[in-house]
């Protein structure tokens, strides 16, 4: 099966006397035993339900894994696989990464005996150099928020087996739909299903998706433990968003494609960073690695009042966090996503407070258009 086709029938064949078209929500807490000589596939809802293994096993045909765990959260997943380091081990994470991550790795690792230094995954020879003796994991993601900066997956794999390290890839903004990393040798993939794979902005969630059993067994006895477990309604929500990721992302991935054209040519807009346009430094990189640019824009102006500004006299593009929804959102990444990191950290990161990040949705691209002409007339 092709990617659409497994999004709308991988575990889903028709069940029960009534064979639903639609899977049942299973809201209920723990399951029926027959007897006490078989254990039943679904006991108890903290550890498996039906509705979280079907969308378990739509997600890892989607990345091309063997095996997926879902979570509560995008945090969820991503703390199951740093769960992956015991007190001495040593974490690399790239600079360019998710704030919530760097909170993770910086805050809360160190409580747990686990260090973590950075290093710039545009210089995948440069993780030769930063490996410690008790290095065990490296962690990335790309394109890198907000600048979008994208990362060679297959050549920081290949240089972090070399020496012997577990790498962890955050494909949240790309989607499986643009890039599938266990393909390019990565060993563990997460995501934050929040965002595009479940696709419209009403559930929280997140997965794991690995081909070692090992490590999956680890990430499914480390949800049973810790109880990151998301709700039957959240994962038939994600079921159901799931299906349409194919169409979602080509909509997403078209539509940006026209709103950083728009923005690269208009006088007020100092820089656009989108992959998809030729002048962005990655531009090569993503055609070879990324089946398309994806949803995902940013914007940097002179001043940050114009950037403060437009953000706030956007009407189709709504000011809020997240991404990856259908509808088209404007974010502030200094009080919204990187608000946990200082302004020299944002600097060092390439992140100005004169920038905006566009998710742009999949409205008619013409209105999406008017709405940033009319708010850049602001300015
Ligand atoms: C790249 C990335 N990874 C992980 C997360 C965390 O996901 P969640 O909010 O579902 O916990 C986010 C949230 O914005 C994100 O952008």
């Amino acid at each position: 099966m092709k990617f659409a086709t497994k999004a709308l029938r991988v575990a889903q064949d028709l069940q029960g006397p009534y064979k639903p078209v639609i899977p049942p929500i299973y809201q209920s807490a723990t399951f029926g035993w027959e007897n006490l000589d078989t254990i039943p596939k679904f006991d108890y809802t903290r550890c498996a339900n039906p509705n979280k293994s079907t969308l378990e096993q739509v997600i890892a045909s989607l990345e091309n894994g063997k095996y997926c765990v879902a979570y509560s959260s995008g945090m969820a997943a991503i703390q199951a696989a740093l769960g992956l380091l015991q007190a001495g081990d040593h974490l690399l994470m790239a600079s360019d990464i998710y704030g919530g991550t760097h909170r993770l790795a910086h805050v809360l690792l160190p409580r747990q005996g686990v260090t973590c230094t950075e290093f710039c995954a545009q210089e995948p020879l440069c993780l030769k150099e930063r490996v410690q003796p008790n290095t065990k994991m490296v962690i990335f993601e790309g394109p890198t928020n907000p600048n979008m900066r994208v990362v060679d997956i297959a050549g920081i794999a290949s240089e972090a087996k070399k020496l012997g390290l577990i790498t962890v890839f955050d494909n949240t903004f790309a989607s499986p739909y643009l890039q599938n990393p266990l393909d390019l040798g990565v060993d563990v993939v997460v995501h934050s299903t929040t965002k595009y794979i479940s696709g419209h902005s009403d559930v929280i969630g997140g997965a794991v998706i690995t081909n070692d059993e090992a490590k999956h067994n680890f990430f499914f006895e480390f949800l049973k433990t810790v109880g990151s477990t998301p709700s039957p309604f959240d994962n038939w929500l994600s079921l159901r968003g799931v299906k349409t990721l194919a169409v979602r992302m080509k909509a997403h991935c078209e539509n940006a494609q026209a709103v950083a054209e728009f923005c690269e040519q208009h006088p007020r807009v100092k820089k656009v960073h989108y992959p998809g346009l030729l002048t962005h430094p990655d531009h090569q990189l993503a055609k070879r690695q990324m089946r398309a640019f994806g949803g995902m824009v940013a914007i940097d102006f002179e001043t940050v009042e114009q950037a403060k500004k437009v953000a706030q006299s956007t009407k189709i593009f709504l000011l809020a966090e997240s991404l990856g929804g259908v509808e088209s959102l404007v974010a502030y990444p200094p009080l919204m996503s990187h608000a946990t990191m200082t302004e020299e950290q944002r600097l060092e990161r390439g992140i100005p407070p004169t920038m905006l990040r566009l998710s742009v949705g999949i409205e008619d691209v013409e209105d999406l258009i008017a709405d940033l002409d009319q708010a850049l007339a602001q300015i």
